[in-house]
């Protein structure tokens, strides 16, 4: 729409449409005086983006990862030559929770400098009980400082940790019969996320950690079929609100999706960062009915970025999706993946006053500049912060 205007009271969206009748409204004409105009002149204002994969509860960059990967190493390679995730751990059990909070509060500030409003927030770089209880503990600090909303996540099963080392079936154990009722009991986490791969969880463990999760009372997701591919019928029994990655789905499991209310979200910038030539299957789960989110899955290992834009570019240059259907999968299908469709993704009267706004004059160059930053301003549940973060 051109020459638009939303208005925004408390927090919430009150009307959108044009200029012209905004003015009308008898609100605005009862409070002109009260008023703050944000003059947006020309530019596109987008829903924040809802960033529904992230990992930001970590210490420190994996520098070594990085270029042993250059070198030539795969990132299952170096995972089993003691890099990867478990090389995570000791920096944030050996943090203060307050040194924790901090790393993700910076990080939040970068999501909303590239527009996003909304982010899920994972743990899993502690792996014992108190590490992920205390990652969790730090991304709810940060998100109380942040004027945008964070959904948590236990991702308790990540890897197997090295003091577990062989004994996987007693660190799941330890997953379900210590963190999740804690987290549940404490209200830490709204969902319980699992790695379900070859070098991290079974298909049975996971399942057995996704029916725990389901009888505390949470929601929950899945990374699945990232390296190898695992058949989505019996983890859909779980009614995950989302399965995340999806790199080797086959045309019986986008059926399954098409007619599940789980979201297939979509990370490609763990494909662009790992250097492979292969990307999800968007298109074909697109075509076959399912709904697609995209996330940034930022994280030290595979996918360094808090940038949405960038991530639709990939999906739009590597996955053919068309610039309207990334915008779509950056707001209200990762809204639907956090189950906060009603209040998040979309300009409604009702929902929550997030907005972005662009320095662009057509939705298009938001994916169409890539590597760029073009969010001017950001307004997260009514409350403007300046795109710098600071
Ligand atoms: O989404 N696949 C598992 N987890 C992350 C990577 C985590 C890491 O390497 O630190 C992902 O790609
Ligand atoms: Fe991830």
């Amino acid at each position: 729409m051109t020459d638009a205007a939303v208005l925004c009271n408390a927090g919430k969206i009150i009307s959108v449409g044009k200029t012209r009748d905004a003015l009308k409204d008898p609100w605005i004409k009862k409070n002109k005086r009260r008023l703050t105009e944000i003059d947006c002149g020309g530019r596109v204002v987008l829903p924040g983006f809802v960033d529904s994969h992230t990992h930001p509860a970590f210490a420190a960059p994996r520098l070594v990862d990085f270029e042993k990967r250059i070198a030539g190493a795969t990132y299952e390679e170096i995972a089993e030559a003691g890099g990867g995730i478990r090389s995570s751990l000791a920096g944030v059990r050996g943090a203060g929770k307050a040194q924790l909070s901090k790393e993700v509060l910076k990080a939040l500030h970068i999501f909303a400098a590239h527009g996003t409003t909304t982010v899920e927030a994972k743990s899993g770089y502690g792996l014992s009980l108190a590490a992920e209880l205390k990652s969790l503990e730090a991304i709810r600090s940060a998100a109380g400082e942040w004027p945008g909303t964070v959904a948590s996540t236990l991702l308790g099963a990540h890897v197997v940790p090295p003091e577990s080392h062989g004994r996987a079936d007693d660190y799941v154990k330890l997953v379900c019969e210590e963190m999740i009722p804690q987290v549940a009991k404490r209200g830490l986490a709204t969902s319980v996320d699992v790695f379900c791969e070859r070098a991290a969880f079974t298909e049975d463990q996971s399942l057995k950690i996704l029916a725990v999760a389901r009888s505390h009372g949470l929601s929950v997701r899945a990374h699945v079929s990232q390296l190898t591919r695992t058949s989505l019928k019996r983890l859909l029994a779980f009614q995950p609100l989302s399965l995340d990655h999806l790199d080797f789905v086959d045309d019986n499991d986008i059926r399954l999706l098409a007619n599940s209310n789980t979201v297939a979200t979509l990370v490609p910038g763990a494909n662009y960062f790992l250097g492979l030539q292969e990307y999800p299957p968007a298109r074909k789960l697109i075509d076959g009915g399912a709904a697609v989110a995209l996330a940034t899955d930022y994280n030290p290992g595979t996918s360094p970025t808090a940038n949405m834009s960038f991530v639709l570019s990939l999906a739009c240059t590597q996955m053919k999706m068309t610039p309207a259907e990334a915008i779509s999968a950056g707001t209200i299908n990762g809204a639907w993946a956090l189950g906060l469709a009603d209040r998040k993704g979309s300009l409604e009267p009702g929902k929550d006053a997030d907005l972005a706004i662009f320095d662009v004059t057509d939705y298009r160059e938001i994916a169409y500049w890539f590597g760029s930053h073009l969010c001017k301003q950001v307004i997260a549940n009514g409350v403007p912060i300046t795109p710098t973060g600071k």
